[in-house]
């Protein structure tokens, strides 16, 4: 019988359980993405609750483009120390770390009256806003450096793995969804063409941090929305980066640069009422299980250990990406190794979302 707390490892990386901190944006960081000491708590306050891996918020490759106000940074060489201090502290209570990276594109709080945003074609976001610039073949390769470089500073800063973003409407996700990409060079068309931009990407980074360092991609198993990415599309992405060696890939969905997601309630945090709209992707994650042989995370409404066990033993995943109940009780794996029908407190409301630190609003 399996169980989430079997240890495991991808590549060199060791897994003490089948639990990883899904990432969230804390807003903790300085404006220009370094660290801050509070920020630096809620890694220790996580690293210290038993859960086997964390993902972190995502981090920014380029300087001149931060999706979200106080985010983390990966940007120049400058992080690589602090963070290294970060990683030796989640090492020392026996956790791992995983840095997420990304360029967010139009899908963004920020305004941007000056600076130029890519995107894959000039379509305005619908939630945004923003128009972007049309990315030239010189702006990806620029971009496609741009997160090459930030993954070696991830694993020089002593990560143990380097998360591309590709989920959620933010650029690489953009570039997959026909109605943000109507390109019609070798980038845009076909799905084939919509993924070269993550497939360059991917490459380059597998070029910078060699074969051993594990490398994880963030996608959704669908846009849910019309014009978006469908699920047959997204299982021939991640066949595609299986075969070019990507070690693991962490299924979340809906696009959230489109209002009818955000309206219906089909976005990555779903609001969730009762148990049977709970591991809401696991649909999708029983089909892609038997098109692919890499390490499935599923993430989204992950609640119950019961169900979690279910979908192990259904040979179904292999991880779980836990975001919003870690936020309320960073040590609730530590609750789940005492007793296993602890109930997670997360009401899976969305109100941390609007918190400062992104903290539970019922955390008094
Ligand atoms: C406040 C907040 C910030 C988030 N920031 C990120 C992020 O930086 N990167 C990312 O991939 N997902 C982000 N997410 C989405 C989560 O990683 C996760 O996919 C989603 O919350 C569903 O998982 P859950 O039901 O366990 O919360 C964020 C979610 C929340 C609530």
């Amino acid at each position: 019988m399996k169980s989430i707390f079997d240890k495991s490892a991808i590549k060199d990386l060791d897994l003490k359980n089948r639990l990883f901190k899904g990432a969230v944006w804390e807003e903790l960081a300085r404006e220009d993405g370094h660290m801050t000491d509070e920020l630096f708590e809620i890694y220790e306050e996580l690293a210290k609750g038993g859960v086997g891996a964390i993902f972190t918020g995502y981090a920014y490759v380029c300087k001149e483009e931060q999706p979200n106000p106080r985010m983390m940074g990966i940007y120049d060489d400058s992080f690589i120390k602090e963070y290294k201090e970060l990683t030796d502290m989640v090492h020392s209570h026996d956790s791992k770390i995983i840095m997420q990276i990304v360029y967010g594109g139009t899908q963004s709080n920020m305004g941007y009256d000056d600076n130029i945003i890519f995107g894959p074609s000039a379509i305005r976001n619908e939630i945004s806003g923003i128009m972007p610039k049309e990315m030239t073949k010189d702006d990806i390769e620029y971009l496609v450096n741009a997160y090459a470089n930030a993954a070696l500073r991830v694993k020089k800063a002593g990560f143990d793995g380097v998360a591309m973003h590709g989920a959620h409407g933010y650029l690489l996700s953009q570039f997959l969804c026909p109605h943000y990409n109507q390109r019609s060079d070798e980038y845009g068309g076909s799905i084939e063409n919509r993924m070269r931009i993550i497939v360059e990407i991917y490459e380059n980074i597998r070029e910078k941090v060699g074969k051993d360092y594990p490398v994880f991609m963030k996608i959704n198993s669908q846009d849910f929305f019309n014009g978006g990415l469908s699920e047959e599309e997204s299982i021939k992405v991640i066949k595609v980066l299986e075969e070019k060696g990507l070690d693991c890939v962490e299924i979340s969905g809906g696009n959230e640069s489109t209002k009818a997601v955000l309206k219906n309630n089909l976005g990555p945090a779903r609001k969730i009422k009762e148990q049977s709209q709970e591991s809401y992707f696991k649909g999708f994650a029983k089909k892609l299980r038997t098109e692919v042989n890499i390490p499935i995370i599923l993430t989204g409404g992950n609640r119950s250990t019961d169900l979690m066990e279910e979908l192990l033993n259904e040979d179904v995943v292999d991880y779980f990406g836990i975001a919003r109940p870690f936020i309320y009780e960073p040590d609730l794996a530590n609750k789940w190794a005492e007793d296993k029908n602890y109930k997670a407190k997360c009401k899976s409301c969305n109100g941390c979302y609007h918190t400062y630190g992104k903290r539970c609003v019922f955390d008094k």
